[in-house]
């Protein structure tokens, strides 16, 4: 990727504080029962990213945290939109089913949504990522794991825009977000070893110049984190994966998530980015 001067856009996210957070149940192979999640501690990391969201100058819109929702905080698998029309989440074990209804909620009171409910099950942005400056606007979707292949077709029709079905193969990294990210409106960087051979071949093709993460970025969750363009969000661990980012012209920003990591999750599953429509 050439150093270029790499220019900010101004977002609107969606965040859920973890105030009901814990590990309960095992539904992803970094969800530990039998140690006990610091609550406090959580909820001031998912401040201090909120904060530094804030402080970037994007808007973060929050959405109360409801009892026997544990992991609400990821509130990325909530729904998925762009310009303007929302495609639904659909949970695929009931334990978060509930979330996507509080999602709905969301998107119905807060202003000039068009919201389609999905037949298909599918986790919103954990699944799906847009980049609407590479080949006029497409949608990036992972499957293997939690959203099912028909939720691809679907969203294609909900959102009008190209769906590019890429396989995930590691149960480590189970959702999209875990294994590739939007890095600005066109470049994206991610894992290749965590997508089947020939989803390798589609990603190759399509972004020649992505930035390429190793084994120890994905573990760290390097791969699971939020750029406005310029400002790269991340977590602590990612060390490495903060060197990569920076050589390829962008500014990392790393946050402590320890205790979301616990639930198989970092910066990106915690951060929801609402695409109104453009005027
Ligand atoms: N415990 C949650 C699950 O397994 C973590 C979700 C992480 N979110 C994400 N966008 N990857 O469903």
């Amino acid at each position: 990727m050439s150093q270029l001067e790499r220019s900010p856009r101004t977002r609107t996210y969606l965040m859920c504080p973890p105030e009901h957070f814990t590990v309960e149940y095992t539904i992803n192979p970094w969800m530990d029962t039998t140690v006990a999640v610091d609550a406090a501690q959580a909820l001031k990391q998912w401040e201090s990213l909120r904060t530094t969201l804030v402080d970037l100058g994007h808007v973060v819109h929050v959405l109360d945290a409801r009892p026997g929702l544990p992991d609400m905080v990821y509130s990325a698998n909530g729904a998925f939109s762009v310009d303007g029309t929302v495609y639904g989440a659909r949970f695929r074990y009931p334990q978060r089913a509930d979330e996507a209804v509080a999602h709905q909620a969301f998107y119905d009171t807060a202003g000039a949504w068009r919201f389609v409910a999905p037949q298909h099950v599918n986790e919103g942005e954990g699944d799906f990522a847009y980049l609407p400056a590479a080949y006029g606007g497409i949608v990036l979707a992972g499957y293997g794991f939690r959203t099912d292949p028909a939720a691809h077709a679907e969203a294609q029709e909900v959102l009008g825009r190209p769906v590019i079905s890429l396989r995930l193969v590691d149960p480590a990294f189970y959702h999209l977000d875990t294994a590739l990210a939007a890095l600005d409106d066109r470049h994206v960087t991610y894992y290749p070893e965590a997508f089947s051979e020939a989803s390798q071949r589609v990603l190759a093709q399509l972004f020649p110049d992505a930035v390429l993460a190793d084994r120890a970025d994905a573990e760290a969750f390097g791969l699971n984190l939020v750029s406005d363009g310029r400002h790269v969000v991340l977590n602590t661990d990612a060390v490495d994966m903060g060197h990569k980012v920076r050589a390829a012209g962008y500014h990392p920003v790393h946050v402590d998530l320890s205790e979301l990591k616990r639930g198989g999750g970092s910066v990106k599953c915690a951060v929801a980015e609402l695409r109104p429509a453009q005027r």
